[in-house]
């Protein structure tokens, strides 16, 4: 394990209103790999001063930007919004742009780790294909059998809101990612993609909830699910996503959604 330090560090990456008394040290231990260096991934420390209030993005951000501009990671909005941080910090999934640093023990080492059950490419970045392919599987867009309204396709409330909780999803993978039946098995097509069916398959708009359905009703489909909770636990945007899998799979039982 090597450690890189920035002791001297000038806080003026710190939001404006932290002073040099609101800084504490910590130290980041990062999961680190690169296939073109060494065949297997490393622990590597980073020790330096941060505002507590900052969040987990930004001590990667001072990092890279200050201490090894190899570290590599996902990010883009730094607001929770497209899902591309997703990491498993201390051992759980969290978006790292969500996560703030006094939230984590960081009196301890804050362990940062690529999430599981997904290639690693380097550092702290999956590859993701396996994920977005069980997502295009099963058929993310609204399926009707050609009757064009002459104007939008009108939905009462109520019905809106039969699906409004699978909606919120990111696509971030801390559900599927998160769960032993997709670590052990990567062609289960994991809590994400079940969510994203029963956004459209309880869309009272949408025509194609059947061959969803049958979709996951595959050998690697719904059934695999173990209700562990791990992906409903994981998910930063709260959805319940052990409630929309038993939601599937009473639809798949009774075939009415
Ligand atoms: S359901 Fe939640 S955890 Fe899973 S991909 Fe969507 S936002 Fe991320
Ligand atoms: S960087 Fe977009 S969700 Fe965190």
């Amino acid at each position: 394990m090597s450690t890189a330090t920035l002791d001297k560090h000038e806080p003026q990456d710190a939001p404006a209103s932290a002073t040099a008394a609101d800084l504490i040290t910590v130290t980041f231990r990062i999961r680190r790999f690169n296939p073109e260096v060494a065949a297997d991934a490393s622990w590597e420390d980073f020790r330096f001063e941060i505002d507590p209030k900052e969040r987990v993005l930004d001590a990667l951000h001072k990092i890279k930007w200050e201490l090894d501009g190899t570290l590599t990671f996902r990010r883009s909005c730094a607001h929770g919004i497209c899902g591309s941080d997703a990491m498993r910090i201390n051992g759980r999934n969290r978006l790292a742009c969500k996560t703030l640093i006094k939230d984590m023990n960081p009196e301890k080492p804050i362990t940062v780790e690529p999430i599981k059950g997904l290639a690693v490419l380097k550092d702290l970045v999956v590859d993701m294909e396996p994920f977005f392919q069980a997502y295009r599987d099963i058929m993310p867009f609204l399926v009707t059998k050609g009757n064009e309204p002459t104007r939008e396709r009108l939905q009462s409330a109520e019905d809106r809101e039969r699906f409004d909780d699978t909606t919120k999803c990111i696509l971030c993978a801390a559900c599927t990612s998160s769960c032993p039946v997709f670590w052990n098995d990567g062609q289960y097509f994991g809590p994400q993609a079940i969510v994203g069916a029963h956004r459209f398959i309880f869309d009272s708009r949408d025509e194609g909830g059947e061959q969803r359905l049958e979709i996951l009703n595959s050998k690697e489909g719904v059934w695999r699910c173990r209700t562990t909770f791990n992906c409903t636990e994981a998910c930063p945007r709260g959805i319940e996503i052990t409630k929309a899998i038993q939601e599937v799979k009473r639809a798949l039982i009774t075939r009415r959604f």
